[in-house]
């Protein structure tokens, strides 16, 4: 009696955690995009062709880094959003109006590479015609068609980007994307790139549900990245090493890469704006360190900034410098609002800077501001760091950053109690109808904030490593 009790109990439980499992674990990760999300761009963007025009996209070049290694695949941004396709060689057509193409009705036609087992043993699995078609919901053909296909097409009313030149010519291959470009140039057609830019900027701006769940998880990453940092700071670090921890964290939240070379700059390195060299190899104790890291996930990227003291403590004009900066993009953040014009976080934290600056002496007037806050303070960000977009007023569902900085490099025409301070602090503002949501916010930002992070234990303390000679 009891085994069979306890045989109903195992049944039951078996039951019970498989029904929680299925609920827990859907068919496929809710957070990659899917054919529809690309096929839904697709029909946005023909919603604004002409009839009988189309638009032209080429796929990124493979970039060579030296001798036969390229750098890791990166595909042209729009190039994605329109296909969902990550291989090189490829172009994509979209129609204004449905064809007939061999007998069937296509509206969009995608050009891309075969299989080929050799190279796959080589390079990785490729989709191929048949696998494209099924995997992306789009009609193919395999690259080696595009000249034919341009022989016979009466391409009229063109849009296309400008052609990349960087382009390496892969002479055994008559359909890399070189020899694509050259058949297209070939037919000197006339294209019109003002228009298509427009309209991809327009489109890319806004972005849906399943753009802002990406974005959403890039900066969460990336905010992670800057707590464990703030956790595992040390006078006596290098650079390299506060870089390696903030892409440590991305990676094991499963973001593969970063969306622009990570920026760490301790004490005056950072005064320089895109300082990526991360050269330093010793942090000095009374140092400021300026991390500006974004993960890239799945294509979005974040872009977030903190500064904090090396030893975990501001000093007195760290902390002016840097409750100024604070300021100023707090005022910058409450204008980011559906309507306000682009430029208006960056001119109230300019604002702000300017006033304050005066005030400490460092400037004499509003003039001077530039000298010290030499940058922009807002760029939408999504498939690029400094995303497609028109620039104009806020629309909803765009994201964009709020970075105001102070930057008083050695040598500076002020009080030299200020050299070496640079200070950025950037956040990720979603736009939404109502107002803005900081989607960075688990990132520390206050003095407070950040000393009190600061004093918090690392599971790295203890993660020591024997000299090497
Ligand atoms: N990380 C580049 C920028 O802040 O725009
Ligand atoms: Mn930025
Ligand atoms: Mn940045």
């Amino acid at each position: 009696m009891a085994a069979f009790r306890l045989c109903v109990l195992l049944v039951w439980a078996t039951i019970t955690a498989a029904t929680a499992q299925s609920r827990i674990l859907p068919d496929k990760p809710s957070d990659t995009l899917d054919k529809e999300f690309h096929r839904q761009r697709r029909e946005q963007l023909r919603k604004q062709l002409p009839a009988r025009s189309v638009a032209v996209f080429f796929a990124a070049p493979v970039r060579n880094r030296s001798n036969d290694v390229d750098y890791y695949y990166h595909q042209d941004p729009d190039f994605y959003y329109l296909t969902g396709y990550t291989e090189p060689n490829a172009v994509l057509i979209v129609y204004g109006e449905p064809q007939t193409i061999d007998g069937k009705q296509v509206q969009d036609l995608l050009f891309v590479q075969p299989n080929d087992p050799r190279a796959e043993q080589w390079n990785g699995k490729r989709l191929g015609v048949e696998g494209a078609s099924a995997a992306l919901g789009i009609a193919t053909q395999p690259n080696t068609t595009f000249k034919p296909y341009l022989d016979k097409a009466k391409l009229q009313q063109v849009y296309a980007k400008p052609l990349p030149a960087d382009v390496r010519d892969d002479k055994r291959d008559n359909a890399d994307l070189y020899s694509l470009l050259e058949q297209f140039k070939a037919k000197n057609l006339t294209t019109d790139v003002k228009a298509l830019e427009l309209v991809m900027g327009q489109m890319r701006e806004q972005k849906t549900p399943e753009e802002i769940n990406l974005l959403r998880k890039a900066v969460s990453i990336s905010a992670m990245g800057q707590v464990e940092v703030m956790k595992a700071m040390k006078p006596g670090m290098s650079e390299l090493e506060i870089q390696g921890l903030h892409e440590f964290v991305h990676n094991k939240y499963g973001a593969h890469f970063v969306g622009y070379p990570s920026i760490v700059g301790a004490g005056n390195n950072g005064c320089v704006l895109h300082y990526i060299e991360s050269a330093k190899p010793t942090i000095g104790n009374s140092e400021l360190v300026l991390m500006d890291v974004g993960a890239e996930y799945k294509g979005y990227t974040a872009d977030v900034t903190r500064t904090i003291p090396a030893n975990g403590k501001f000093s007195p004009e760290q902390k002016i410098i840097y409750e100024l900066v604070l300021k100023a993009q707090d005022a910058g953040i409450e204008q980011c609002k559906v309507g306000n014009q682009f430029s208006a976080p960056t001119q109230a934290a300019q604002e702000v800077i300017a006033e304050g600056l005066i005030k400490l002496g460092i400037i004499k007037n509003k003039a001077e501001v530039r000298r010290y806050f030499p940058h922009g303070a807002t760029h939408y960000i999504g498939l690029d760091v400094h995303d497609a977009g028109t620039y104009g007023p806020f629309k909803p569902n765009s994201v964009v950053t709020v970075e105001p900085g102070i930057y008083i490099p050695e040598g500076s025409p002020c009080d030299k109690k200020w050299w070496g301070i640079g200070i950025r602090i950037e956040d990720d503002i979603l736009i939404t109808g109502k107002g803005w949501e900081n989607l960075s916010k688990q990132a520390p930002r206050t003095v407070a904030e950040i000393e009190k992070m600061m004093a918090q234990p690392s599971a790295l303390d203890d993660f020591v490593l024997p000299e090497i000679e």
